[in-house]
């Protein structure tokens, strides 16, 4: 028997810490489930005590997952622990994941602590979480760059202080593949309580090593990785759930566990998080980028067409790559919709929302012929919280461009029943519709970001825009899809700004 190698997954947490890739809470939601499905073993929601807004995420995600355990992160105090603690409550299983940094800069500089203070606290941390759950892990900050003598004296603490999980983070992404897999080897070594607890490994990707040097570390024991789905993270962002999975899954010859996760939910979950976020996903990049199973080379086609493991290490539908095929057509029922929705993994929160879904789908029909799956992830994204969030609703446009006019555009949104126009020049098509919206809403939120991709091939594709605003310190991703990609900017322009001001309403109410 294998040993099993747990997968934990922060896509939520560190992941969303990346600078614009802040998530709602109904987004958190569509994620968490799609991690669930693919039987992810825990899914760290968020850091209940950064904000309301996080706290309540937490919450919604503990309270509807019932086959991956929820955590939230905590720092080493009380006031911490004590909202993670209550924002896990409703999950079956919960997990508080505390830490402290150890490394001497760290402690020096950021904290203003002796090695003995940090000590104290860690231990703490430990016995305050553990009077709330059994599942307490604990993270020792900048282990990378720690010094393992007092790294080893915390450890063998916090394990004593009954610490399930401990966790090793190389945090700016320091270590080499083979210092970092020593380290592991040498802490379980030394730390005379190591067989207690479960060894799990946190790598970031500041030299590009983030996935090496978590499977240098589970080749020396660890059985816990925690990993991104796309790699998302602070800066270079942290291993890559895709790459680990399958290279542990690949290479059974050579690692000694495997995970317990259904691969074919990968791909979907990476679409997922790249449309919620708005990050696209490198075409080169290995598992989930469009290239990773695509041959172009003349040699390498004859080569897979005589036998695909000529050049294939992994079968693409096992990564939950589906032949791009035609599913739907103008002429699909609901339930065809329903059933390839499905299929899809995509799941929605209601039957209000499967309807809007389903009108978005029969539009998107009428203007395009082939629908493909992909087209039905680019339809979900763009105003998937619209139920939540939508004040102004694009009602029409029409915008006018030339090689010699300077763009303009015509725009009437609906404000709660009243239809508002508003006309608008621009540098651009769309910096033109984008002003005449600001007009309508009196917004004085700042595009702080804008991107636009193709969500399949051909010049009939639909466009996925999304865009980043930010107002009054709060920052808000807006998507929006279409086969015109101007009405997609307009779409996406008006998402992000139904967002801010459903913020600002539940800010007045006083919720988050
Ligand atoms: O990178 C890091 O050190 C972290 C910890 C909070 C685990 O994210
Ligand atoms: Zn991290």
């Amino acid at each position: 028997m294998k040993d099993k190698l747990i997968v934990f997954d922060t896509t939520m947490r560190d992941g969303e810490q990346s600078p614009g890739a802040s998530m709602t809470k109904e987004e958190k939601l569509r994620i968490a489930r799609q991690l669930e499905r693919m039987r992810v073993d825990v899914i760290e929601a968020g850091f209940a005590a950064s904000s309301p807004g996080d706290f309540d995420a937490v919450r919604a995600v503990a309270g509807v997952i019932k086959d991956s355990t929820v955590c939230s992160l905590a720092r080493a105090n009380d006031r911490d622990i004590s909202r993670a603690a209550e924002a896990i409550k409703p999950a079956q299983q919960g997990r508080i994941h505390t830490f402290i940094a150890t490394s001497p800069i760290h402690m020096e500089k950021k904290l203003r602590m002796t090695p003995e203070q940090v000590l104290t606290e860690a231990v703490n941390a430990v016995r305050f979480a553990r009077k709330f759950t059994d599942d307490v892990e604990f993270s020792p900050e900048d282990a990378g760059r720690s010094d393992v003598d007092f790294l080893c004296r915390v450890l063998e603490a916090v394990i004593r202080e009954g610490a399930s999980t401990v966790n090793i983070p190389d945090t700016v992404g320091y270590t080499m593949p083979e210092q970092f897999g020593s380290l592991i080897r040498n802490l379980r070594e030394r730390v005379p309580n190591s067989d207690k607890v479960v060894w799990s490994v946190h790598c970031h990707n500041d030299l590009g090593l983030a996935v090496a040097n978590s499977l240098a570390a589970v080749m020396n024991g660890a059985r816990q990785v925690e990993c991104t789905v796309n790699g998302l993270g602070e800066r270079a962002g942290n291993a890559s759930l895709e790459e680990i999975v399958m290279a542990v899954r690949t290479r059974q010859d050579v690692f000694p566990c495997d995970t317990r996760l259904d691969a074919t939910h990968i791909v979907p979950a990476s679409r997922l998080v790249s449309g919620i976020t708005g990050f696209p996903v490198q075409p080169n990049k290995a598992i989930v980028g469009a290239n990773a199973f695509a041959h172009e080379a003349g040699i390498h086609q004859d080569g897979v067409l005589k036998s695909r493991e000529t050049y294939e290490i992994m079968r693409a539908q096992d990564v939950g790559w589906s032949a791009n095929k035609l599913v739907l057509g103008k002429h699909s029922g609901r339930n065809a919709f329903k059933q390839r929705m499905k299929e899809l993994g995509i799941e929605l929160e209601s039957d209000d929302a499967y309807n809007k879904a389903f009108q978005r789908f029969k539009d998107l029909a009428d203007k395009k012929h082939e629908i493909f799956d992909e087209d039905l992830h680019a339809l979900v994204s763009d105003g998937a919280d619209a139920a939540t969030a939508e004040r102004w609703r694009l009602v029409s446009m029409q915008q006018e461009s030339g090689t010699s006019k300077r763009p303009h555009a015509k725009i009437v949104l609906s404000e709660e029943g009243s239809e508002r126009p508003a006309v608008s020049e621009g540098d651009g098509p769309v910096d033109a519709a984008c002003k005449a919206i600001s007009e309508v809403t009196k917004s004085s939120a700042k595009l702080m970001h804008y991107e636009i991709r193709a969500v399949t091939s051909g010049t009939e594709a639909m466009g996925e825009v999304a865009v980043q605003l930010s107002s009054q310190g709060r920052n808000v991703t807006g998507r929006g899809a279409s086969t015109d990609v101007i009405e997609a900017s307009a779409k996406a322009y008006i998402d992000g700004l139904n967002k801010l001001a459903h913020i600002g309403r539940s800010r007045k109410s006083g919720g988050s």
